[in-house]
């Protein structure tokens, strides 16, 4: 997500905080801005951009400070603007705040704070709204520890921030809360920052805040305290590792790290719009009468984007019986589409730049039907164009194959699948299975994470195949198009892929010895039928590879090799997670066979051209 960069100690403080930022540049981000403590309080700048801008515009102040903070925002609340870019200030300006994350109760703060009085809001972001609220604080106290501390206690969701404060020229505030926040420890001067990287140049022994922690940094301590207030010991750990291995988060390759940031990026995609009583709230979205007026949906998206799409038919069509279309956004112009004004059409797109999405979303806008956008960046043209916008809030997807990008998209489908499903009055009994599944879809992904060395050792075992086939039945069927999609684009093995009971209509007379077929068997109901396919495949001599539910031991017993996810009570859910394990498998099995994973031949991350 975004970067954050701190500095205390006898040095100029803004350039190293700036220097900071650029060694988490390759994270992705939309503005930049950094405060210190200047001669008359604390002054800021910040920039939409490059961080060249900002650069400039600091050359030109000529800083010198002793303590300062960076960030560089990767926009969720609010588009990328100098307003929005982040540090952000209370009514006062003497706290300043830099925040990665997500704050879900903002707005029920920011009411709260109105009727205490004006709360006079700079930028469109929920961090503008803790930065008033640990202003008010210490309005109340005079105590800038205390002021965050109990500020903190009132902020719900996943964040790291940071805070100066005007009156406390030689300290840092920092807490942290589901998103990674590190101290770096130097000779009279101390450091912060999102990730490692930023730290390496500057000291290798570093302190990775525990969840919760708040910590108060001056040039020559840390004070380190946990979510109760109680003092710790910091563990202090000595980084070996080199800026490239750094930057990936200890992971081999950004794939890698990306598909273990999964658990969290749904967990950010969830925060403040799946609540606690099953209700969804959507924010910012399409008219009611939209909501409840279309009868029909259609989905339009590229690659891995179209393949959540297939998995958001099952959803819609399951929970709310309207009829669902998902297309190749490639040859929706070309194929005289059928528009509608009662149609709904979704785009979904990580990027938000994929050329052929946007010449369709152009095409469905000239018609007046209503759109709503799936998009993980925030700001991109697809997220400006559409009527209305759900982002996926994965954070920065940095290698071309994208996997944590899949599950929030298939998460942000089910999201309005339920949001629909509230005002329409959708089935009530598949409404609740698919809100309880979605609720724990973060827990049942950390818990595929935690199998992972059995699906390595399955990858050792099928690297060699000339062939693989991905099969299964249903909402499985649609995540064999994306387990193919992964192997692939970064393994380079040929792969057929369809419907498991389409084999018998002609691809079985590919199967021979050495060829693979991994199935998905995520759905109790066609477990059987999927069964006799693996039968088929076995006896023409293929290998056949199961993603399998804990609660089936039977598939084990007939599939060669298996591969075990925890039982989910809801079939789209359980396909989507059974998407891991694929990716896991593309991973290895790319590994093993020495392709180059995160920069696979002939392919681009963003896909501008049609
Ligand atoms: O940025 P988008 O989601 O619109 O991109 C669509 C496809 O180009 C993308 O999903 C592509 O298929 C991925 N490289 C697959 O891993």
């Amino acid at each position: 997500m975004c970067g954050i960069a701190g500095y205390v100690g006898s040095r100029e403080a803004v350039s190293i905080v700036l220097d900071q930022l650029k060694r988490l540049e390759y994270r992705g981000y939309d503005s930049a801005g950094v405060a210190w403590r200047s001669g008359n309080g604390i002054a800021i700048l910040k920039k939409e951009g490059r961080l060249d801008r900002l650069f400039q515009e600091v050359t030109q102040t000529k800083p010198t400070a002793h303590i300062a903070i960076a960030h560089s925002r990767w926009a969720t609340h609010g588009k990328p603007s100098d307003e929005n870019a982040h540090p952000h200030t209370d009514a006062t300006n003497r706290i300043a705040v830099i925040h990665n994350g997500i704050i879900e109760n903002y707005i029920e703060l920011y009411q709260e704070m109105l009727q205490e009085g004006e709360v006079p809001l700079k930028s469109e972001t929920d961090t503008e709204i803790a930065a008033h609220l640990i202003g008010r604080e210490y309005q109340k106290t005079g105590d800038f520890v205390e002021a965050v501390r109990s500020a903190v206690r009132k902020l719900r969701g996943a964040f790291a921030m940071v805070i100066l404060c005007e009156d406390e020229p030689d300290k840092i505030v920092a807490v942290r809360n589901a998103s990674p926040l590190v101290l770096g420890i130097g000779e009279s001067e101390n450091f912060l920052a999102s990730d490692i990287p930023a730290l390496l140049p500057y000291t290798r022994d570093v302190i990775v805040m525990d969840e919760g922690d708040l910590a108060v940094i001056t040039s020559d301590r840390i004070h380190l305290e946990d979510a109760a207030g109680r003092p710790k010991l910091p563990k202090i750990t000595h980084v070996d590792w080199d800026i490239e291995a750094a930057e990936k988060g200890g992971y081999e390759h950004f794939m890698l790290k990306e598909i273990h940031e999964q658990p969290d990026a749904i967990r950010a995609c969830l925060a403040g719009r799946l609540m606690k009583d099953g209700t969804v709230k959507l924010g910012d979205t399409l008219d009611e009468k939209v909501w409840t007026g279309f009868d029909r949906i259609l989905i339009v998206a590229c690659g891995t984007a179209y393949h959540a799409g297939l998995l958001g038919e099952f959803l819609f069509e399951g929970i709310l019986r309207v009829p669902v279309e998902v297309y190749y956004a490639s040859e929706f112009r070309y194929n005289n589409p059928i528009l509608r004004p009662t149609d709904l059409v979704l785009f979904i797109s990580q990027s938000g730049e994929t050329a052929d999405t946007l010449a369709a979303l152009r095409l469905v806008k000239e018609e007046g039907i209503p759109t709503l956008g799936i998009v993980n960046v925030v700001g991109s043209s697809i997220a400006r164009e559409c009527d209305s916008v759900l982002y996926t809030q994965a954070g920065p997807e940095i290698c071309v194959a994208s996997t944590k990008a899949y599950s929030a998209q298939v998460a942000s489908l089910a999201l309005v699948a339920l949001y629909a499903s509230h005002l329409r009055g959708g089935d009530r009994e598949k409404t609740a299975r698919l809100q309880t599944a979605l609720a724990a879809m973060p827990e049942f992904l950390a818990e595929v994470l935690r199998r992972r060395e059995e699906i390595e050792a399955v990858a050792h075992d099928i690297h060699q195949a000339p062939l693989m086939f991905f099969l299964g039945r249903g909402a499985d069927a649609a995540v064999a198009l994306e387990g193919a999609l992964k192997m692939k684009e970064i393994a380079y093995i040929p792969t057929q892929e369809s419907p498991a009971g389409e084999m018998k209509h002609g691809p079985l007379a590919l199967v021979e010895n050495g060829v693979v077929a991994i199935f998905g068997i995520t759905n109790p109901v066609t477990r059987d039928k999927s069964l006799s396919n693996v039968k088929e495949v076995a006896a023409r001599g293929g290998t056949t590879v199961g993603i399998i539910l804990d609660s089936d031991p039977l598939s084990a017993e007939v599939l060669d090799r298996s591969i075990r996810i925890p039982h989910i009570d809801s079939p789209t859910i359980a396909a989507a997670v059974s998407a891991l394990p694929l990716q896991l498998l593309a991973y290895h099995v790319a590994r093993l066979r020495g392709c180059d994973i995160d920069k696979p031949r002939n392919l681009a991350k963003s896909v501008t051209v049609e």
